[in-house]
């Protein structure tokens, strides 16, 4: 937290400008830009790096101490302790559910995973990215609903967001199904969120040897629910603002998620892995993303905010172990071969230098492939995760 109440801005030798700071109740306070703008002077922050676009009450990062709260919630205690579908209330509604809330709104989304025949056929088309799909699928979806809703009511706000959360898993799962051949069967019932998905996703009822991944992928879920104004929340927020349709608004969300340099990284971590090849080819891929000629970065590493940990990459590796252990892939090449990439990495001072440290893309996309999830549809995970958020 600055020591400063306020700052007094020079123009020129002309001008003084005394700016009051506007404090956050947690992190950096900000500076109002309206009494410098009025003297035409803007400020330029292209990535947004040191930039508040709007007050949230939602989500904290502190970068530096690898710090992530939602609602106050440290992520390592809503990961370890509680479920998805109590984070996304606690997201939407500032407080962990009660039993009975949590049972009524798991009991709503369950009830809305179904999808009509023209948003089924928006899905199922075998030769496009899933991305591609999803968004296409979110537009169908704003064509079916938007002339009946009014967004202005708080009611038609909260039925879109329990729409979004119940329908882009039956999407991405409509998606899956096509893609390897086969319908989706809606009439399987799971009785919980991730069970679901996960049931519509292998077209069977799940066996209880199964809990297990169905709680790992719930985690997961969790890890990636929310993460204050990254590039794609911001994306949504700002098509939000215009007023346009929020499964419009969630759309174009998902198209800048998409980006590997955001959530497209976890999918082109596997690919980063399966070029690699071997242990062997490790320095050589090393080098290449140290050549400041060469536009090769190692995918998984790095980030916007986290010059430290990223604090869910520390529990997406103990379910990645979990996982691997689980479905007996512990001698899984692209794991060992990830494993030695972190090791070298973390030792060599390029990265150590530049406080690149794995992020939580680096493990989801072993894990997931690990849980049996074809790598094109790594990121509409990411994505129906990040709906709640
Ligand atoms: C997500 O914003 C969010 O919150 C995103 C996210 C969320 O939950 O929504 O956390 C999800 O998007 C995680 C990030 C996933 N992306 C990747 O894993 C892709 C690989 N990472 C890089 O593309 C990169 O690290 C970024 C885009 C994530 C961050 O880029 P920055 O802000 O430019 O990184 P930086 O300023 O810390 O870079 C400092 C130096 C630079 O070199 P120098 O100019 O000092 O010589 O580190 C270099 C960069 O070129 N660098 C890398 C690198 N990342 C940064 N070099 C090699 N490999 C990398 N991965």
């Amino acid at each position: 937290m600055s020591k400063h109440e306020s700052i007094t801005l020079n123009l020129n030798n002309k001008t003084t400008l005394p700016l009051e700071f506007k404090h956050a109740t947690l992190g950096n306070p900000v500076i109002p830009i309206g009494p410098i703008a009025e003297q035409g002077v803007w400020l330029y922050d292209p990535g947004f790096k040191a930039t508040a676009s709007c007050e949230s009450k939602i989500t904290y990062i502190n970068g530096a101490k690898g710090v992530l709260l939602h609602r106050g919630y440290p992520i390592e205690e809503l990961a370890n302790a509680k479920d998805f579908v109590s984070t996304a209330w606690l997201l939407l509604h500032g407080e962990l559910p009660n039993e009975e809330e949590k049972h009524t709104f798991n009991q709503s989304l369950l009830e809305k995973m179904q999808l009509s025949d023209n948003i089924l056929n928006a899905c199922q088309v075998k030769e496009a990215h899933p991305m591609a799909l999803l968004i296409s699928a979110l537009g169908q979806l704003a064509g079916e609903t938007h002339d009946t809703r009014d967004y202005q009511n708080k009611a038609d706000r909260h039925t879109a967001a329990i729409e979004l959360m119940a329908k882009v898993p039956c999407m991405i799962a409509a998606s899956l199904c096509d893609q390897d051949s086969r319908g989706i069967d809606f009439s399987l019932k799971e009785d919980t969120y991730a069970g679901q998905f996960l049931a519509l996703i292998k077209g069977r009822s799940l066996k209880e040897e199964e809990q297990p991944l169905t709680k790992a992928l719930d985690k997961i879920f969790i890890l990636h629910a929310d993460h204050e104004q990254n590039a794609s929340t911001s994306t949504v927020r700002l098509a939000g603002s215009t007023g346009a349709d929020p499964y419009a608004a969630i759309a174009s969300g998902v198209a800048a998620l998409w980006g590997k340099a955001h959530g497209g990284a976890n999918e082109a971590c596997l690919n980063m892995l399966e070029t690699i090849g071997s242990v062997e080819h490790i320095e050589e891929y090393i080098a290449k993303a140290k050549d400041p000629e060469d536009n090769f970065r190692l995918m998984g590493f790095g980030h916007r905010v986290y010059k430290s940990y990223d604090p869910r990459a520390t529990i997406m590796r103990e379910t990645c172990h979990e996982v691997l252990h689980l479905v007996n892939a512990g001698n899984n090449p692209l794991f060992k071969l990830a494993m030695a990439l972190e090791k070298v990495a973390l030792e060599d001072d390029y990265f150590k230098s530049r406080n690149l440290y794995p992020n939580v893309d680096f493990y989801s996309g072993i894990t997931l492939s690990a849980l049996g999830i074809p790598k094109r549809f790594f990121t509409t995970l990411f994505a129906l995760a990040r709906t709640s958020g």
